[in-house]
């Protein structure tokens, strides 16, 4: 079944019960495949899962089950992690600033990875958790991403980390190794091998002082709509691991977020209102907004929507020049502006496709207004099912 049959079933269910809440719909199957994938495309780097992009539950089981690690920022995110069962080795506790009574639980849960940029957060490790693994982030950004990490995190790879090694070793801190993030939704595919190119430097500096690293973390970026990028990146990050890291003593891993969600997730949200605006073109309000799914880390311009009229299911309507409004009070609330869009009333649905990165987890309570529920793909009255069987996965719900 598709989404939009899958939407409909679960409109005219709520409708029957007197709930026009928005939705999401969850493509398990989306998730799966796109670890295959990338095991096939990068076999050397084992991705952690950026819980911060979507925690629904559901998509972290299936990750579990399917073998990968996880970045944790926060104690919310690894309790949530190893209540799963997920052995703490398989998590790197993922912020160079840590709350301090995170720290703490981190230490007392046995969470060994985390990273740090400059002195006094290592500091903090020592004394909170002075057996950690310690991996130093440096900056290196991409020259295009939708969001650029550099100016908040990580230190210059050539004036700031070799003293920080230096200072790993006097404090007799366990350094494991050297992480990066070029940048979240890049398209500097180049960017990812020359950042190898710059561990491998460190890796080399720490060799001088008798340390020997062995742990990359090639951290995140990866679109996951955009499959002939990721093969470029793919040939870019394997071309310089074989340059850099032949050794299999190496471990490599990465922290992809979007790349396993972008698309996984549809919303569904339904017009509240319709209005004619001063200048002629339409108004649109519906009840999803900028402070739910669709928040700054979303990027908008790549709208990609079906819509489910009350009246014609099937019959497409002319588009006109239209902006669409959040359900808030708030002005600043605005989806898409001066956009053509079909012609649509109130009570009809709008389901947007590739919702799945930085939706849930961004999304607030703002007015009252919220979005919970999510569905998984397929969804019928008949079908509400706690189990589901994904080719050779079977999950429990
Ligand atoms: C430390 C860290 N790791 C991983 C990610 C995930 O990045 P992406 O969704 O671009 O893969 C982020 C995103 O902000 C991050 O801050």
């Amino acid at each position: 079944m598709d989404i939009v049959q899958t939407a409909r079933n679960i409109i005219s269910k709520n409708s029957s019960n007197g709930i026009d809440d928005p939705f999401y719909i969850l493509n398990l199957e989306d998730v799966k495949q796109k670890y295959e994938i990338w095991k096939e495309k990068i076999p050397r780097v084992v991705p952690y899962y950026a819980v911060k992009c979507n925690d629904d539950e559901r998509v972290l089981k299936l990750l579990s089950n399917l073998g990968a690690g996880f970045d944790c920022a926060s104690k919310k995110e690894f309790t949530q992690i190893l209540n799963l069962g997920v052995d703490p080795e398989r998590i790197i506790y993922a912020h160079t600033a840590k709350q301090l009574s995170h720290l703490k639980a981190a230490a007392d849960e046995g969470i060994q990875k985390m990273t740090f940029d400059c002195e006094e957060e290592l500091q903090k490790i020592k004394k909170f958790h002075p057996y950690a693994k310690v991996v130093l982030r440096i900056r290196f950004d991409a020259k295009t991403s939708f969001v650029n990490l550099g100016p908040k995190f990580g230190c210059n790879p050539i004036t700031e980390a070799p003293k920080l090694i230096q200072i790993c070793k006097e404090m007799d801190m366990n350094l494991i190794g050297i992480s990066f993030h070029v940048g979240t939704a890049t398209t500097d595919y180049k960017v990812y091998g020359n950042a190898l190119d710059a561990v491998r430097k460190l890796f080399d500096f720490a060799e001088t002082l008798d340390m020997k690293l062995n742990f990359v973390d090639i951290g995140g970026g990866f679109m996951g709509d955009n499959p002939e990028l990721f093969n470029k990146i793919a040939l870019t990050i394997n071309t310089a691991i074989d340059r850099n890291f032949p050794s299999e003593d190496i471990e490599i891993i990465s922290e992809p977020g979007r790349y396993f969600v972008d698309t996984a997730f549809s919303v569904a949200a339904q017009v509240i209102l319709k209005k004619k605006s001063e200048d002629g073109q339409i108004y649109y309000f519906i009840n999803e907004s900028t402070y739910l799914s669709f928040c700054y880390y979303t990027d908008k311009e790549k709208l990609k929507y079906s819509v489910i009229k009350k009246s014609n299911i099937n019959g497409d309507s002319e588009k006109k020049l239209s902006t669409i409004w959040g359900c808030t009070c708030s002005s600043l609330d605005k989806m898409y502006s001066d956009i053509e869009f079909p012609e649509l009333e109130i009570d009809d649905w709008i389901v947007f496709h590739n919702m799945g990165a930085y939706s849930r987890t961004i999304s607030s309570d703002f007015n009252g207004f919220s979005n919970r529920n999510s569905y998984l793909l397929g969804w019928n009255e008949k079908s509400d099912r706690k189990s589901f069987t994904l080719s050779y996965v079977q999950m429990e719900f």
